[in-house]
Parts: structure tokens; sequence; C-alpha cells
């Protein structure tokens, strides 16, 4: 069942998008009615985002990205719709209607509910009176408050019932308290904290939600740490911890570290896409999650010899999934942690920009896959290492390693560098004709929106005046046939018409949330574009007839008249210059 028209409106009224986009975005008032600022999904110096108060949309000039605040949600927390109007639900305190269709969802709430208020009551004792013992460790670690918050760092306080007396005072029963694995069972009934003085790493999910906790000792001890154990809400090999703040990173990789510890530390240092995978060594659920998010991987394990194996193993599964992956060893520390304490943030990216991609590791790989005493199995391997010595940048490396593989399955060197050379030739001019393919300027009658080109751009300019006059007085189109779907020169066009259509046949809301419901974010990307560009509706019924003239007559119909062109070019031009 989609989500009603009438909540999605309440969602976008509660939310409004100048604040929801503020918290990610500086904007600043310009000019008119509108703020801009620096778009957040491409990379630019002068600001071409713009947010709309009036509207409620957003629309970037620069990449064409725009639509409703959920629009905005979707593409900067990386959430599906559903989840995006959950998210936004959950900031303005509203409840997303049930769909029905996830007869577990009721249960599963409310421990998300639970989690979240056992974090706030973590943080609080951490931040209030009897935290000071927690504060201390975290300046001892060098934690600043300002990241502590962040992670939603907290104090789980020596005691055996202060969090489930916190928790059965907001109304969460001692069942529910046992479910979130937030307490155990004793031995005489009742129930007591199973996090008892330990700084508590919330660990949230990429949706916001808070569905586990990690809990470490303030001093020496064992366990070190105590973590949830798996509930309705929370698997392990599942979730990665800081995974909900790194998908926002823009530095393009994720660097996998094993303790959250150096997860606090490397955000604060300035490397705001460090996760960590919660204790377990990478997990094939938990790789698939990062490709999600990025391309590229840099592994920072410890630099003790389980920290090799464990990145050996990592590397295996993120391979499957074909992305890059580098490893970076923090040579004389113990961890990145401890490295960026003692050699500070500078020498950690000294070392990021130097890590060695994982060449050793692939040639292994790619050897231990072929008899290389057989001709079959030398051919299959050295087909198999050219190309992956050719994705080296550096050339003396190619050579060292052209050497390394011919040496391996004994043949010429010359002959491997020379299959490693062509390689390379054919690779770099492949990727130089994408690029240019990239670079070529748009033209100004195609949309900006990635995905979508207009078969025919004279037709569809006038397709978007239709569209724009269908939104600015529904009225012109009483009375009038609808037009088909071969009146319009691309798909997405056609169904954002059709879509606008029945809903003012309907009487249903034309708001902007509404419209995301509906429609795909590329589609709503181009609508908010189309609206972007001036129209008037002065004189609507005239130009009506003329776009239509248009997509017709560039089809079969009659040529509209002479003037009307003439109008309609004057128009257009003007739309250019806008
Ligand atoms: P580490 O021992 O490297 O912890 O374990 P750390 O986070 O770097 O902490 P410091 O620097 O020693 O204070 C790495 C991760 O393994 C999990 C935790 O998630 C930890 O962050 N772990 C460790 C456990 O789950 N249980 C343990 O007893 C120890
Ligand atoms: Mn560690």
């Amino acid at each position: 069942m989609p989500i009603p028209d009438s909540f999605l409106q309440e969602l976008a009224e509660r939310n409004p998008i100048e604040e929801v986009v503020a918290e990610y975005v500086p904007l600043t008032k310009r000019s008119g009615q509108n703020l801009f600022g620096l778009c957040p999904f491409h990379s630019e110096k002068t600001p071409s985002f713009s947010v709309s108060p009036s509207k409620q949309i957003y629309h970037c000039f620069g990449c064409g990205k725009g639509g409703s605040v959920i629009n905005f949600i979707m593409d900067i927390e990386n959430l599906s719709f559903r989840d995006a109007v959950e998210f936004l639900a959950r900031r303005a305190g509203m409840t997303v209607p049930d769909d029905g269709l996830d007869p577990g969802r009721p249960r599963r709430d409310r421990l998300y509910a639970l989690n979240r208020e056992a974090a706030r009551f973590f943080y609080s004792r951490l931040v209030e009176p009897g935290g000071e013992s927690a504060q201390r460790y975290l300046e001892r670690r060098q934690i600043s408050p300002q990241f502590a918050r962040r992670f939603g760092l907290g104090y789980a306080p020596d005691s055996w019932d202060s969090l489930t007396n916190a928790m059965k005072e907001k109304g969460f029963t001692e069942r529910e308290l046992a479910e979130a694995g937030l307490v155990k069972h004793g031995k005489r009934g009742g129930v007591y904290d199973i996090f008892r003085g330990r700084l508590m790493f919330p660990v949230i999910d990429v949706r916001g939600q808070v569905v586990a906790f990690s809990g470490r000792l303030l001093g020496d001890g064992e366990p070190k740490y105590l973590n949830t154990p798996d509930t309705p809400v929370f698997s392990k090999s599942h979730n990665l911890f800081g995974l909900n703040l790194a998908k926002k990173s823009k530095s393009g990789y994720i660097i996998l570290v094993e303790g959250n510890i150096d997860v606090v530390s490397l955000h604060q240092a300035g490397f705001d896409s460090a996760v960590a995978s919660l204790g377990t060594s990478l997990t094939p659920e938990q790789a698939r999650l990062l490709s999600r998010y990025t391309h590229e991987i840099v592994i920072s394990y410890d630099a003790d010899e389980a920290g090799r194996k464990a990145a050996q193993r990592a590397i295996g599964l993120l391979d499957k999934l074909e992305l890059r992956v580098r490893v970076l060893t923090v040579r004389g520390a113990k961890d990145p942690d401890e490295f960026i304490k003692s050699r500070g943030a500078d020498a950690f990216r000294a070392l990021l920009e130097s890590s060695e991609n994982h060449i050793d590791y692939r040639i292994d790989t790619a050897r231990a896959k072929y008899d290389l005493k057989s001709d079959e199995g030398k051919l299959g391997f050295l087909k198999e290492a050219t190309d992956i010595v050719s994705t080296l940048p550096n050339a003396v490396e190619r050579e060292v390693y052209s050497a390394r593989v011919a040496e391996l399955c004994s043949v010429s060197e010359g002959a491997v560098k020379s299959e490693v050379e062509r390689l390379r030739r054919r690779r770099s001019s492949r990727e130089r004709r994408t690029l240019e393919r990239e670079l070529r300027p748009v033209r100004a009658s195609q949309p900006q929106v990635k995905g979508i080109t207009y078969k025919d751009p004279r037709s569809a300019a006038a397709e978007e005046g239709v569209i724009r006059l269908l939104c600015l007085d529904p009225s012109l189109f009483a009375g009038r046939e609808g037009l088909g779907e071969e009146d319009f020169s691309s798909e997405e066009l056609y169904h954002i018409y059709s879509a606008l259509r029945r809903r003012i046949d309907a009487g249903e809301s034309l708001s902007p949330a509404a419209m995301s419901g509906e429609l795909k974010p590329e589609e709503l990307s181009l609508l908010t574009g189309i609206l972007q560009k001036p129209e008037s509706a002065a004189n609507g019924a005239r130009a009506l007839g003329d776009y239509i003239g248009i997509m017709r007559g560039s089809r079969s119909a009659p040529e509209p008249s002479e003037e009307g062109v003439m109008e309609l070019w004057e128009r257009m031009k003007k739309e250019k210059r806008g």
C-alpha cells in the first residue's frame, strides 16, 4: 500500500525543506526568494544549488538534481523512498502509517524506540554529574566532547538497574528490554542491566536508527568490549560501526578499521569515512553493504599478524564485489588511533596517499588458480596477471611486477612487458573516450538529468512547456483530450505528464512531496528542472496551443501558424537566457 498523499504532505510541512537542507548544506539568501549553497551532489566552487521555500523544492542548476524534501533525504542519506519517509517522520515526531505488509514491524518499531531512549539515557549519564570517570576516560583517549556527541557516545553507570528503571519509567517492559539485548534475566526473577560501568558506542544503521550498543570498559579488564547480541533489529554481521556517518563522506573511499575507537579517532582527525566491523572479521554481508556506498575501500587494520590475516580475508571478499582495495599499514603503531595520536593526521594522510594497492595479493590469487606446469595454465595465468599489472599507474612498478610474472611462468620478461603496455594503452584510450563523453558540453536542449535523453529536443522543449502550464494553470486543460504517449519524445516526460493529469482529474495534490511518492527520483529531478524555467500563465491558452502544435507538428499534424512559431521561438530564447 502506498503512503497516502495526505501523510506525505503533512510530513513535508513539518520538515520545511529549507530547514532540512540547512542541516547538511550552508545556505545563503542571494536574490529573490531562493536560497543558494554549494551542491552536495557534485563538486563545485560557486553555488548553483537552490532551495525554494515557497515551492518546497530544491534544484541544482549544475548537476540537474532536484525534488522535494523527501528526494533530498533519499539522495543525501542514500535511502529508499520508504526509508526516507521514515527518516523524516522520526525527525518530526510522526509515525508512518503501517503498510500492513510486515506483521513484525510494530514490535521492531518498539525496539528501535527503546534503543533510541537507551542511547539518550547513556548520553545524559555521560554529560551529567556522575559521568566524570567516563569524561576523564574520553579526555585520556583524546576524544573531544564534540565528537563524543557526533557519535552519540554515552556512559552506562556501574549499576545493576539504572537503565532498567529509566526505561520502565518511559513505558518499556522487561520483556522488551530483554528482547533488545539490554538486560538479562536474573536467577531469582527480574532483570539486570548488561552494560555496567562502560563507555557506550551506539551502533546506528544507515537509516539512522539506533540498533545496538558496543560498550568498552573504562579501564583494563575482561571482556574489554561487550556488544548487543543479535536481536530482531540487529545482526552483527550486517552492520558496520560508523557507516551512518561514513556514507555521507565525499572522500570517495571508505576506510575500514578494526576498532570503534579507531573510527572515532579517524573521524576526529578529518577522515570522515572510517567504519569498523564490530569485532568480527568482515562478513560478505558487510562487504555488500559497503559496496552500496563506495567503489574503493582502504583497509587499515591493526599492525599485528592478526590484523594482516584479517586484511587478506577482507580483500578476498571485497575483490569479489569488484571494489578497488588498498591496504594501509600503520607501521610503528598498534592501530590507526595510536598512529594518529603519535604522528598526527598529516602523517596518516600521507600513508593514505601512498597506500599500496594489493597487487601482490592479486597476483598470488591468480597464480593459485592455474597449474603453471601446463601450457594452458600458463596462458590463463599470463592473461590475468598482465591485466592486473597493467592497472599499475607507475611505470617502474609495472616493470618490477612484469619481471615477477615472467619468472613465475618462465617466459621472457620482454614479452610480458610488451603485453602489459599494450593492455595499458588499450585501457587508457578507453578511459579517455568515456571521459570525453562525460565532459562533452550538454546541449542546452537536452535535460541535465543523468540517464534521460530526449529523442526529439525540439518537441521536448514544447512538451516541457505543456508540463509547466499544467502545474501553473490546470484549468487550461479542462475539457481538452489528453495527450498520448506517442506525443512525447521521452518516456519520462510522458510519465510526468500523465501523473500530473491523473492527479488533477482526481483532485489530488500536486505538492512536490506527494509527487515524489509517485515519480522516480530522476523524473522528479527532471520535473523540478522544468519548473525552474520561466513560463507565464497570462497567455496560457495560446501557449498551450503552440506547444501542442509543435509536438504534433514535429511528427505529422499540420504546422502551427507562422505567428505562433515566432512567439514560441522568442519564448524559448528567453528561457535559455533565464
Ligand atoms: P580492539 O581491542 O582493537 O579495540 O578491538 P579498540 O576499539 O581499538 O580499543 P582500544 O584502542 O584498545 O581501547 C577491535 C574491536 O573488536 C571488538 C570491538 O568492536 C573493538 O572495537 N571487540 C574487542 C569485542 O567485540 N570484544 C572484545 O572483547 C574486544
Ligand atoms: Mn585497537
